[in-house]
């Protein structure tokens, strides 16, 4: 879909907003839902196993503006493929685009992806940029990455086996899934989990600034095979 005609759909579908994140290297301009709990209701969804689907989606996660951080000031990317699992509105993705790298942006909701190629736009890093649809619990990608991206997809244990299988077919041998999130308790078991299937890791803690103006703290893992 072109920019404008893009623009123009989500128009038509959400009120937005537009923020600038600020990192220490450069900015980057991102479209988002001006109120995520306005949708609650509405895209809230049942599946046919009786599970509820809420639309995080809809909201900008603090877990993104701190990978956000991690790969500004960490990450060179140059010719590395990489995939984001649960991309959302694409944040961390694009400074991984603008670090030199080739990204996958996934996501099982259609409308995200199509905020995330609009921010992709909006940053100019396109021709860096593929979206594709998919379910963690249905992966359908034919091919490894050297990096994978997850900012806070850990928050429902129905999920931690399919995001670890996920990693093992996916990530490269030498390869970093990086993940991050906001200190949550049950995040522990995920990571006890990965750690008894061949994985470690490294952790580094992020305060950042919201978009409310308040802070939050959020922990990137570096996580890697044994
Ligand atoms: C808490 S949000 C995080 C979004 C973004 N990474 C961020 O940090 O702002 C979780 C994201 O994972 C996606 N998601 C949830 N379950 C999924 C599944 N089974 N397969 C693929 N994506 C899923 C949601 O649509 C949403 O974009």
């Amino acid at each position: 879909m072109r920019v404008e005609n893009l623009y123009q759909h989500l128009k038509h579908r959400y009120p937005l907003k537009k923020e600038i994140i600020p990192l220490t290297s450069r900015q980057i301009a991102m479209t988002i839902v001006e109120d995520g709990d306005e949708f609650l209701d509405e895209l809230s969804r049942e599946d046919s196993d009786g599970v509820l689907h809420l639309p995080y989606w809809t909201y900008l996660w603090p877990s993104a503006i701190g990978l956000a951080h991690y790969l500004d000031e960490m990450e060179t990317l140059a010719g590395q493929q990489i995939l984001e699992i649960g991309c959302g509105f694409g944040l961390a993705g694009i400074v991984a685009c603008q670090n030199g790298g080739r990204v996958f942006f996934t996501d099982y909701e259609r409308d995200a992806l199509r905020f995330a190629q609009y921010n992709v736009l909006q940053n100019g890093c396109e021709q860096s940029a593929a979206f594709v649809q998919m379910d963690w619990h249905a992966p359908c990608l034919k091919r490894q990455f050297s990096r994978i991206l997850a900012s806070d997809v850990i928050y429902e244990e129905r999920n931690w086996q399919p995001i670890l299988a996920l990693i093992e077919k996916y990530l490269t041998p030498d390869g970093r899934a990086i993940f991050s999130e906001p200190n949550r308790t049950n995040a522990d078991g995920f990571f006890d989990l990965i750690r008894h299937h061949g994985f470690t890791y490294e952790e580094y803690g992020y305060t950042v600034l919201l978009l409310a103006e308040d802070s939050s703290t959020v922990t990137v893992y570096c996580v890697r095979r044994i």
